[in-house]
């Protein structure tokens, strides 16, 4: 009886929730408060998430992942790729960071990705000669430890690898880069002799970023008013038109059916006109339905793809080079909350995520303008002080924070510092300038935060990616 009642009860579950198959997760750490990785954990299996892609092998992830039964995309970051074309070096590096956890309540380790982005345009060539010998040197060590059968070595790519010429802008246009045509020639067909997949990174909201005259609905899966006709095919959103261009680039080097998988897909919330919680919901409505319904692209119709969705939680200590939206791509805050509706099940129901649990806090003490202070002369400097080691860009044009008057622009900024800072004492003075509070000077728009209390493994994290901030940062240090 109690057994019936059990696989009753699985199976009425299963059919509430068919969780979309294998639908991945990206996470990222780059934060100066990261959550604690057993948390992370935790919140991937209350929302029923078996595929998580990293950006290292970092052995506390690994270990919290470890008996999660979820499926790991582990990394090698692009300054290490050098050092992966000799050999030996990427023997050791499976053995480490692979091998060391294919044990029974271990870690199940998919993919290795190698490098990230490495032929962005923006890295000027850097990685070009390093990439192709570190991913065949990293399968074959994985082929050497016994892996080779089930863990596969790929490299995610920007989709700026490939387009279609101006003068013919359609999909079937597509071809590789000119200038790493070559290149991407002899990795594609390693690919497909290690059966591994081509790992592609897909931005609609970046291709709404960079061009004012980008056509708002073709970023959405909604219906555009301006399809692009194609040989008779209609695309109606930019998602379909970029997978497809990158099929046809694959069948100009004889490899039409290898096997695609999004290594990135996702819309940030914060730090830009386009950034908002609305468009991420709508766009990812969009996205999770039709990946629910296997539904393919127009060039691969009616077809599971493999795809992790970027990212998990926001990250307030990455590079915002690219655009101030950097740092809100998270389907969750910073702590763990959901912002906006999402059904991972793909049937577009509006509900909300399952927040990450035991979370623990600073105490509820803010940072603001002290409107007592005399001499403002030195504010500027001190504004720009905090917003050089914290992260202000929910102040900037079209963000949450942007319709603060100017004391509220200086009391976010001392705010943020101040968290960052975990309410240290000394980090709520800006000459005078500022002040603590245990009022909430948050507005219906605008959130002060209260920085999540770290542990010491954290703090360790955040003093090296500021790091970087201070070296390059030489002419904001003196103003505390
Ligand atoms: C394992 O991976 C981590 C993170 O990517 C890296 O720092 C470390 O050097 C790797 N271990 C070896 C032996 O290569
Ligand atoms: C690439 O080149 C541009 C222009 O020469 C330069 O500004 C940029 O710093 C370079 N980037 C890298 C990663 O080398
Ligand atoms: C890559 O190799 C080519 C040919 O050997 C060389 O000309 C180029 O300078 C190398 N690029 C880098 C970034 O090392
Ligand atoms: C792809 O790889 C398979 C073996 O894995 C091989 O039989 C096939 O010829 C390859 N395709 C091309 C176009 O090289
Ligand atoms: C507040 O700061 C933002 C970003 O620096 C700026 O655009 C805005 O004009 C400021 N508002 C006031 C009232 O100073
Ligand atoms: C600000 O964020 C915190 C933490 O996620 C949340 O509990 C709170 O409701 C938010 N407040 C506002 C005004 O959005």
């Amino acid at each position: 009886m109690e057994m019936l009642r059990l696989l009753l009860w699985g199976f009425l579950i299963g059919l509430i929730l068919p969780q979309i198959e294998g639908l991945g997760m990206n996470w990222g750490t780059m934060a100066t408060h990261p959550l604690p990785p057993k948390i992370v954990v935790q919140v991937l299996k209350d929302n029923g998430i078996k595929r998580v892609k990293l950006f290292d092998a970092d052995p506390s992830t690994m270990s919290a992942l470890a008996g999660s039964g979820i499926e790991v995309m582990v990394a090698i970051p692009n300054n290490m790729l050098a050092a992966m074309n000799d050999y030996n070096a990427a023997k050791k590096w499976v053995d480490r960071n692979v091998s060391r956890y294919n044990f029974d309540g271990g870690v199940t380790v998919k993919y290795v990705a190698v490098g990230n982005e490495p032929f962005l345009s923006s890295y000027n060539g850097s990685f070009l000669n390093v990439t192709f010998p570190a991913l065949k040197n990293i399968q074959n060590a994985l082929n050497e430890a016994g892996l080779g059968d089930t863990i596969k070595a790929t490299v995610p790519l920007n989709a700026d690898v490939y387009n279609s010429p101006p003068s013919n802008p359609v999909p079937s246009a597509g071809r590789f880069r000119s200038e790493i045509s070559d290149l991407m020639s002899e990795i594609v067909h390693f690919l497909n002799q290690s059966n591994a997949p081509f790992t592609v990174n897909i931005y609609p909201f970046l291709s709404l970023y960079a061009n004012d005259n980008f056509p708002l609905d073709y970023a959405f899966f909604d219906g555009a008013s301006n399809p692009v006709v194609d040989n008779g095919i209609q695309y109606t959103n930019v998602f379909d038109a970029n997978f497809d261009t990158l099929v046809s680039a694959l069948k100009s080097v004889g490899l039409e059916n290898l096997p695609i998988m999004v290594g990135e897909v996702g819309w940030p919330t914060d730090g830009d006109k386009h950034a908002k919680a609305s468009y991420a919901q709508r766009f990812y409505n969009g996205l999770l339905k039709r990946l629910a319904a296997n539904q393919g692209t127009p060039l691969r119709p009616n077809q599971y793809i493999e795809v992790y969705l970027f990212g998990l939680i926001d990250e307030d200590a990455k590079s915002i080079a690219p655009g101030n939206f950097e740092r809100h791509w998270g389907i969750l805050k910073y702590d763990g909350q959901p912002k906006y509706p999402m059904d991972l099940t793909g049937q577009g129901l509006n509900t909300m995520l399952v927040p990450a649990t035991g979370v623990k806090y600073l105490p509820q003490t803010w940072c603001v303008f002290n409107p007592d202070a005399k001499d403002l002369s030195k504010l500027g400097d001190n504004i720009n002080f905090a917003c050089t080691f914290s992260d202000c860009t929910a102040l900037g044009y079209g963000s949450t924070c942007n319709g603060l008057d100017a004391n509220g622009n200086s009391s976010y900024a001392f705010n943020m510092y101040f968290q960052v800072q975990n309410q240290n004492d000394e980090s709520c003075y800006f000459k005078g300038l500022a002040m603590t509070t245990t009022q909430n000077p948050s507005t219906a728009d605008c959130n002060f935060t209260i920085q999540i209390a770290t542990t010491s493994a954290a703090s360790v994290r955040f003093i090296g990616s500021f790091f970087v901030v201070i070296v390059s940062m030489v002419s904001a240090i003196l103003f505390l």
